[in-house]
């Protein structure tokens, strides 16, 4: 049968109409139309629709098991944080992306204990609390921290000379759901850029970088688990992430300490930065 642009469209919609899951008829449903649409809006030649084949070929191609890039075009689209947004609870500290870079248990660690194994960085300690959104304390809740270096790099880039568990560290909270711990003050850093997606970067004139970061998993009992960053205030992109990021009640004060005491109730030495963060973290459907 012939077909004019929209009966053709029709007939693939016609054609999913007995999927028998009602949520993947709606989804093949929805993305349909809205394919069938753009490509209506965007006329593309032969040559063209091959390119945008090859272009999402090259991002499967680019993609094993330590590197996920239909996760990065996914980010650097805005898609990730749309997800982020739609899924995000009411109440409680706000959630941002996961990144790609958890993909190694964090080592358990004491309160108080250094996640930095190098000792290059500018010294500091973050300090914050885990609480119900009513402001209960939650005593024993996990705190799964990971960052970069003060250069950039995640310990899995640079297997050669960071040490395996460099910026990383599994917390248990106190009684009183406190957490305190020691680090370097993260530095800013572009997202891979050596695959397809730095290639659509490139050709859009967009620049690769994330505002300096802690990234941070929240736990406890009862609650919904709570995937988030602590961004650093004065951090370069903090107002330009890659990949849309920054919400601004994340973006925390990475203040410098200079008072000695202050510096050796946390076993580092004077001058330091210190951040707080407290976490709420929503209770879970029952
Ligand atoms: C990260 O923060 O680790 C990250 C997030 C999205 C894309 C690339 C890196
Ligand atoms: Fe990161």
């Amino acid at each position: 049968m012939d077909h004019s642009e929209s009966s053709l469209l029709d007939a693939v919609l016609a054609s999913i109409d007995e999927t028998p899951d009602p949520r993947l008829r709606q989804i093949l449903t929805t993305v349909t139309r809205h394919l069938h649409a753009a490509v209506r809006e965007l006329r593309p030649t032969n040559r063209e629709w091959e390119q945008a084949v090859e272009f999402l070929t090259a991002v499967g191609q680019k993609s094993d098991a330590t590197r996920q890039e239909f996760v990065l075009l996914s980010d650097v689209l805005g898609v990730s944080m749309l997800v982020e947004t739609i899924n995000g609870a009411d109440t409680g500290t706000e959630s941002t992306v996961l990144g790609p870079f958890h993909m190694v248990d964090s080592p358990v660690r004491e309160l108080g204990e250094s996640i930095d194994l190098v000792g290059k960085g500018e010294a500091c300690v973050v300090t914050g609390s885990v609480r119900d959104v009513d402001g209960t304390p939650l005593a024993g809740a996990t705190i799964d921290v990971w960052q970069c270096d003060e250069n950039g790099f995640y310990d899995v880039q640079q297997p050669d000379s960071q040490p395996a568990g460099n910026g990383r560290g599994l917390f248990h909270a106190d009684d009183k759901g406190r957490f305190w711990f020691r680090t370097v003050v993260p530095s800013h850093y572009p997202i891979p850029t050596d695959g397809p997606v730095g290639d659509l970067l490139t050709a859009t004139r967009r620049h690769p970088y994330r505002p300096a970061h802690v990234h941070v998993i929240a736990e406890a009992p009862g609650h919904t688990p709570l995937t988030t960053h602590m961004f650093v205030a004065d951090s370069p992109y903090i107002d330009g992430d890659a990949v849309f990021a920054v919400r601004g009640s994340l973006v925390t004060e990475f203040a410098e300490v200079t008072e000695p005491a202050y510096a050796e109730r946390y076993g580092v030495s004077a001058p330091f930065r210190h951040a707080h963060f407290d976490i709420r973290l929503t209770r879970a459907a029952a």
